[in-house]
């Protein structure tokens, strides 16, 4: 198995991610229901993201704190969601790569997550 090591890697990693995101109601609901995402617009900005994370490369314009808390304010995101996201993540990464950036990939989520819940779910109200 390779390690991640383009952005073609990423597009990849991030299309498998999010097939899984779709088959999944628990997340699914935020993303189709709540927020009717445009896929085609989300799959390209979340591309960017892991680019900027991994490459350190400066495409992504975007403001995902924001977003999510935005999001939580509309349909409340609890831990469990975040550790089904974070078990998909890390399954479809390991799936398809292995090495220092596919380790990188996934604890980069971790600590984006963990950041993420102290602003939505572990907030007091
Ligand atoms: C329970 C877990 C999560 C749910 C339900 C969720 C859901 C969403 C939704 C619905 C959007 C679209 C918002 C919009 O475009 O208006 C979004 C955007 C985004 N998410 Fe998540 N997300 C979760 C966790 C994460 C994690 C852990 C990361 C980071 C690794 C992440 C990274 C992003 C990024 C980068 C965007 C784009 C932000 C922007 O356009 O400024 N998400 N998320």
């Amino acid at each position: 198995m390779n390690d991640i090591k383009s952005r073609e890697d990423i597009i990849t990693v991030v299309n498998a991610f999010y097939d899984k995101v779709n088959e999944n109601e628990e997340l699914s609901y935020f993303f189709n229901d709540i927020f009717k995402l445009d896929w085609d617009l989300h799959l390209p900005k979340m591309y960017d993201f892991w680019e900027t994370i991994l490459f350190h490369k400066p495409v992504f314009k975007g403001n995902p704190m924001k977003k999510h808390i935005m999001l939580h304010q509309i349909a409340e995101l609890k831990k469990e969601n975040f550790d089904t996201w974070l078990r998909l993540f890390e399954a479809t990464v390991d799936g398809l790569f292995k090495g220092d950036l596919a380790n990188q990939m996934k604890i980069r989520a971790n600590s984006i997550a963990t950041a993420i819940q102290l602003n939505t779910v572990y907030q007091k109200k």
